[in-house]
């Protein structure tokens, strides 16, 4: 035994305690699960190897942490144990490989299969059908009297339904719906109070206040997912047959549970809910698989901490522990600064990720992000990765704090900070190669100009070889110098010469949306166009008479009326109407009279007919408001297929839905729906 092993032992298991307790007891974790996961698996492989090394302390001797002081204690007395992990398909495999030679079985085995809800364990008893007691899972043996506060949970029923067991002790996960957990820190923000990490940590401070008057205020749930202690009752031979048993009684369970034959069925069912994750309303971390015969389950059996008969597959975990390299800054199209932190590489969600946006300089001033500083990341399905938070304490002595630079660090422009805002600019304008390349891309991509073919390598080499000052010069680029560039023939400039050339037939909203003034987006952008009907009357207009375009208040006027009153961009537009483009003048109507004024559509999932971004385009046109996402302001979800979280969100709100054919008829007839 080396003494290294021993040392690190040591370091390790003090390392967790401290981590259980600011998790278990605190409610405060410092770091991410999988960091600690990472640092428990760290510990057991030393065990392993160095059997004397386990000691009493040692948390694969223990499940869990002591309760709280204010709560009474309860006693399981079935133990409330936890799962294996499996982090691979092959450890999947493994588990069932295991399972069929135990049970001396070639054929499949039927597993249950189950979301792995993300709150915390308790077990909540009935007697003679009435609700008596509830308890946390503690250390498994032991756990804390809530009582009070699950009653105050609205889907945990007071009486059972039907004929209940004399005794009936269900075991479940507490947690918090996202939609809930996101309210609640707006509210918290917004009064200035403390805002939690995440749904977990929100379900766990609910449901441990001492008053429970407190916890009724939070938007806790909870699912049932098996049974401990019955009296009075012969259950069913399946672990599904319960779960369909507790729904009888009028207990909820997770509408995701289902029934698979096999390891194969088991790692389907991983990717398809793994798919849609981030569209389930509560917060996953993972899927259980259970054996679902109990004489198999009873059959198989325990070890130490966990069942033989159960795994948890874990997705990989979106949050990590890196160190911050560097901070750079990002200049984008408008000249905004966006500090990025460069990372010690590291494997977050699947991938490994090296940068992370740390938003502006407010954030790092309020995260107080250092660079030097050990930090948790995360990345959550397409986002950006982002720096959550630093671990100060364990910041080391040379750590540097991170300084906005004076001028822009592509073209050396002073940068100013807004007054009104946290946002750090460059003054560069067209002289700042970085938001020429942005202001570019911006320009040609497919709902403003339409320019197919000018990806962002292309656009980079055009910028550095100095052939584009500003959108204008686009329409003036011939074969030989864009054959001169990187990776391009003959073939492909005659190819892009052509997208050009198509692309100057326009119409006047994506032409405004192509300028890129600042805060026009395409909505308004094409609420411009309609108002105005052409270019010249916009041009000329006051502040005031900007402000008439439904949506338009004080301050994208004043950037509108800006933008035009300045030469250069005067000079760009001149220039891009010598070069052809044109777009047809749109009949001038008063917006509040088109048919389709007030209303708002949201279009989701796939249409076959038609290009979501025509269809938006159409409806605009129409007078409609095109958005992105449902909210109780959405007049109609148009779902097409596949549509998702949106049609969910949709229903849940009572928002009419449309299908595909609804909204042709719509767009035919210009009439709104019905
Ligand atoms: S079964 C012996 N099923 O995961 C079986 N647990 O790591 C014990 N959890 O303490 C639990 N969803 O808090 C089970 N569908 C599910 C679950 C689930 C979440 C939690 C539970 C448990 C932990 C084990």
């Amino acid at each position: 035994m080396t003494r290294d092993a021993t040392g690190r032992a040591a370091e390790l298991r003090a390392q967790i305690a401290h981590h259980d307790y600011r998790y278990h007891v605190l409610d405060d974790p410092e770091v991410p699960d999988a960091e600690y996961d990472r640092l428990v698996r760290e510990l057991l492989e030393i065990e392993k190897e160095h059997p004397e090394l386990v000691a009493p302390d040692s948390p694969s001797q223990r499940v869990g942490a002591r309760p709280a002081a204010g709560f009474a204690t309860l006693e399981h007395r079935i133990p409330m144990l936890s799962l294996d992990n499996a982090f691979s398909d092959e450890d999947v495999v493994a588990f069932d490989r295991r399972v069929r030679e135990r049970l001396a079985l070639e054929t499949d085995v039927p597993y249950s299969v189950e979301p792995k809800i993300d709150g915390l364990a308790v077990a909540v008893t009935w007697e003679d059908g009435v609700m008596v007691r509830a308890a946390t899972r503690g250390d498994g043996a032991r756990g804390e009297d809530v009582t009070a506060n699950v009653r105050t949970i609205r889907s945990v029923p007071l009486r059972l339904r039907g004929a209940a067991p004399r005794r009936l002790e269900a075991r479940g996960e507490v947690f918090m719906p996202v939609a809930g957990f996101e309210r609640m820190n707006r509210i918290a923000e917004s009064r200035g109070e403390r805002t939690f990490v995440n749904p977990r940590n929100a379900a766990a401070g609910a449901l441990r206040q001492l008053d429970p008057q407190v916890t009724a205020a939070r938007p806790l749930d909870l699912f049932f997912y098996g049974v401990g202690e019955v009296d009075g009752a012969a259950l069913p031979e399946r672990h599904s047959e319960v779960l369909a048993a507790l729904r009888g009684w009028g207990l909820r369970t997770c509408p995701e549970i289902g029934v698979v034959q096999g390891v194969q069925g088991c790692l389907d069912y991983y990717r398809r809910i793994g798919e849609r994750r981030s569209s389930l309303a509560y917060q996953i971390d993972g899927v259980v698989y259970k054996v679902d015969r109990f004489a198999d389950q009873r059959q198989l059996g325990f070890v130490s901490r966990a069942p033989r008969w159960a795994l948890a597959h874990k997705f990989p975990a979106d949050e990590a522990v890196t160190t911050v390299r560097e901070v750079e800054f990002q200049v984008g199209r408008t000249g905004a600064l966006t500090p990025v932190a460069r990372l010690e590489p590291v494997f977050v969600g699947g991938v490994t990720v090296s940068n992370a946006t740390l938003h502006n300089m407010d954030e790092i001033e309020r995260k107080d992000v250092r660079i030097g500083d050990a930090v948790v990341v995360r990345r959550a399905g397409d986002v950006i990765p982002e720096v959550l938070r630093v671990l100060p304490e364990r910041r080391p002595a040379d750590a540097r704090s991170v300084v906005l630079p004076g001028t822009c660090p592509v073209c050396g422009s002073p940068v100013v900070r807004e007054e009104e805002g946290a946002i750090a600019r460059c003054t560069g304008d067209y002289a700042c190669r970085a938001q020429r390349k942005e202001r570019l891309r911006h320009f040609a991509s497919r709902r403003a100009m339409d320019v197919e073919g000018l990806g962002d390598k292309l656009v980079d080499q055009l910028v550095e070889a100095d052939l584009m000052r500003s959108p204008a010069d686009l329409y003036a680029l011939g074969v030989e110098q864009l054959e001169g560039l990187e990776r391009m023939g003959r073939k492909s400039a005659e190819k892009l010469l052509a997208a050009l050339e198509r692309s100057k037939q326009t119409r006047l909203g994506r032409f405004l949306f192509a300028l890129g003034i600042r805060d026009v987006g395409e909505s308004t952008a094409a609420a411009l166009a309609s108002h105005f009907g052409s270019l010249e009357p916009l041009m000329q207009a006051s502040a005031d008479t900007v402000q008439e375009v439904p949506d338009v208040g004080p301050v994208v006027a004043a950037r509108v009326v800006g933008f035009f009153a300045n030469p250069a961009n005067l000079e760009v537009i001149a220039r891009l109407r010598a070069a052809g483009v044109v777009w047809p003048d749109q009949p001038r109507t008063a917006p509040e009279k088109l048919p389709l004024a007030g209303l708002t559509f949201v279009i989701t999932g796939t249409l076959a007919a038609v290009q979501r971004a025509e269809a938006e385009e159409r409806l605009r046109a129409l007078g409609a408001r095109a958005a992105g996402s449902v909210s109780a302001k959405t007049s109609y979800l148009v779902a097409g297929a596949d549509a998702g979280s949106k049609l969910a969100k949709a229903n849940a709100l009572g928002v009419p839905v449309l299908d595909e054919a609804a909204l042709l008829k719509v767009l035919e007839t210009k009439r709104p729906p019905g």
